[in-house]
């Protein structure tokens, strides 16, 4: 099988999988939370090496007060599971994301385990919060903007794909070759959106509670089937 160096992932569905249950949308993100321990540890056995997961987004701060205190709790406690996660699994972790809008023990938290890990060899996940694409690209070319003013810019002035590409968040990450969305929705939702130019897509209508191993198998069998189809020329094989 053809496994994806880079996986990421759109985690959908936590509230729908919590009324499925007749619980609070509260209990499907705990579970939600749970299950991206399980899946980083499953796609690292799967010889994955880079996974980037969608976990709150620019655009969930208008979600209803309670419901974004809860994840941000949610958020506090799973930063100390992740660090101790690092530290067994050798995982290295990087948030990307507009940092300065979390609340600022969340942005310590983040730095000590960002540090902490930084020279860890074992599964690179990336956890995208406070993340939007377009926010991303224009955090990007202001940086670049800055770079031109300051004189520092390398090369002749011009912006090139490869200065974008170091300026954004996931600057020397490789781009994705398969994106998953669970739970049923078919769009992007403002993620990757430059890095996902030529990767292969795969939904399910499995919520993210749910989506276990065999789910994953299932996503990395299907890319595995497509990248047999088309070669890496772009041609069809059969
Ligand atoms: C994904 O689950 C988690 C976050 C966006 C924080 P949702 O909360 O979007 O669950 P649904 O889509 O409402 O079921
Ligand atoms: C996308 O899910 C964002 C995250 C998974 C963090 P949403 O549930 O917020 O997206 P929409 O509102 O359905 O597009
Ligand atoms: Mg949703």
């Amino acid at each position: 099988m053809n496994v994806p160096q880079h996986v990421a992932i759109i985690l959908d569905g936590n509230g729908r999988w919590a009324k499925s249950k007749g619980m609070p949308r509260t209990f499907g993100h705990t579970q939600g939370a749970k299950n991206v321990e399980n899946i980083c540890r499953i796609a690292w056995n799967k010889g994955i090496k880079y996974l980037t997961v969608y976990a709150f987004s620019t655009e969930n701060w208008s979600r209803p007060g309670d419901e974004v205190n809860a994840i941000m709790d949610l958020l506090r406690s799973y930063l100390k599971t992740c660090k101790n996660t690092a530290e067994k699994n050798h995982m290295r972790v990087r948030i990307i994301g507009d940092k300065t809008g979390l609340a600022e023990d969340i942005q310590k938290s983040i730095r000590e385990l960002e540090e902490f890990s930084r020279d860890f060899d074992g599964l690179n996940f990336q956890i995208a919060l406070n993340y939007g694409s377009r926010d991303e690209i224009v955090r990007a070319v202001n940086l670049i903007l800055k770079e031109k003013e300051k004189g520092i810019l390398p090369g002749d002035g011009i912006v090139t794909e490869e200065m974008i590409s170091s300026h954004l968040d996931t600057a020397g990450i490789p781009d994705p070759d398969l994106l998953i969305r669970t739970s049923g929705e078919m769009r992007l939702s403002n993620y990757l959106l430059w890095q996902c130019a030529y990767t292969e897509f795969y939904f399910t209508d499995v919520h993210w509670p749910a989506f276990t191993e065999e789910e994953l198998v299932k996503a990395l069998e299907h890319y595995s089937s497509r990248q047999r189809r088309f070669g890496k020329t772009g041609e069809q094989v059969e």
